[in-house]
């Protein structure tokens, strides 16, 4: 084996919803823009899963993804270290998709959580479409296709990736003939068992079974106290303008106990508390509790510091993202050469996929 071992590969997306909330970057970006460092990282903007709830309309998608983007590097995803794309850019994943619809079964899809609780959530929308259940199978595409190590994603997308590795699983016992040399040579039972089970063999998949790598997503209150979320209208934005944010954080909900600033109160089960957790040192954190439990301190002080610990830490992501969005030929640029090099990576291994297949 050689010395310089190559980088683990890395792949994850985000679908374009607009400009990021705080919630989006503390579940997602803010521990990609830790992995560029150590793996090989591409990571997209899922425009076109954005049809599958938004077919009807679609508005403007390609702004959305363009805010996205702008978001991507705002938050520090750097495109020397990493590759950024949008989807429907690369045909290849619309490509996969459709071979490997040929094999699913629909129970496969059916089945996937998501699928019923997405379709009760969004009742407004008439979700009986086939490329709304086709989704998981979508993002399977969008994986597979890179042969990744890893896929970074929250909990809620657990369920996904496992049916990535299925999809894998029947892909390969399809169309990869394990009969590598040594299955071929084997004489025996158990000589066969060894030779499929080694490594050796597993490295020659067609299509490796990427992990799960589970990133952490705190627990990120919105304004009213509930999960933040574009859809409950209570969002902190990524890039929100210092006033506005020490505004809209002044009208957060608080430990209800705290009706009167004499009345204690725990900020264990304060939404500005779990702000603090996040964002704020110990030192800050400390003055808290004391504060907030002798009723030390008021909630309005309270959430000063809070809105103090958000910023530092995206008052850097403000200003990144302003110097790209003056630049709208830099960032167009940017995103034609993480096209290029998804494209260059996906479609060789397409066309392996292809031949394997037989056509
Ligand atoms: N479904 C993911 C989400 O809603 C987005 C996504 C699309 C994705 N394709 C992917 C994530 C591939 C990881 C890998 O968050
Ligand atoms: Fe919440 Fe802070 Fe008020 Fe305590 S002092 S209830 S932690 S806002």
């Amino acid at each position: 084996m050689s010395e310089i071992q190559a980088k683990r590969r890395v792949l994850s997306g985000m679908r374009p919803t607009g400009r990021l909330h705080l919630g989006n970057y503390m579940g997602a970006l803010y521990n990609w823009v830790r992995l560029q460092d150590e793996y090989d990282c591409f990571f997209f903007i899922a425009d076109i899963h954005a049809l599958t709830t938004d077919y009807a309309n679609p508005g403007d998608v390609g702004g959305k993804s363009r805010e996205v983007a702008l978001d991507f590097l705002g938050a520090g995803l750097d495109p020397e270290k990493c590759t950024i794309f949008k989807q429907s850019d690369v045909p290849a994943h619309c490509e996969l998709f459709t071979y490997m619809g040929m094999f699913t079964p629909l129970g496969w899809l059916e089945r996937v959580p998501t699928y019923k609780d997405q379709q009760e959530q969004l009742r407004e929308k008439d979700l009986a479409t086939y490329g709304f259940l086709g989704y998981p199978l979508l993002q399977s595409a969008d994986i597979l296709l890179y042969k990744p190590d890893f896929v970074p994603v929250g909990q809620d997308q657990v369920s996904h990736v496992e049916l990535t590795r299925e999809v894998a699983r029947r892909f390969n016992q399809l169309y990869g003939s394990a009969v590598t040399p040594e299955v071929a040579a084997a004489k025996s039972d158990k000589e066969l068992m060894k030779a499929e089970i080694s490594e050796n063999v597993l490295e020659q998949q067609l299509l490796p079974e990427p992990k799960v790598l589970l990133t952490p997503s705190p627990k990120l209150p919105g304004l009213d106290g509930r999960k933040m979320s574009k859809s409950y209208g209570n969002t902190i934005g990524l890039t929100e303008a210092p006033d506005d944010l020490r505004k809209k954080m002044k009208g957060m909900v608080t430990d209800p106990a705290r009706v009167r600033r004499t009345d204690p109160g725990d900020p264990d089960v304060c939404p500005v508390g779990d702000l603090h957790k996040v964002f704020s040192t110990q030192e800050t954190m400390a003055k808290v509790y004391d504060g907030c439990r002798s009723a030390g301190i008021g909630c309005i002080e309270c959430k000063g510091w809070a809105a103090d610990s958000v910023l530092r830490e995206i008052e850097p992501i403000r200003e990144r993202r302003a110097q790209y969005e003056a630049d709208p030929k830099l960032v167009t640029e940017i995103l034609e050469a993480g096209a290029a090099k998804a494209h260059a990576f996906s479609g060789p291994v397409m066309k392996e996929l292809k031949r394997a297949i037989g056509l």
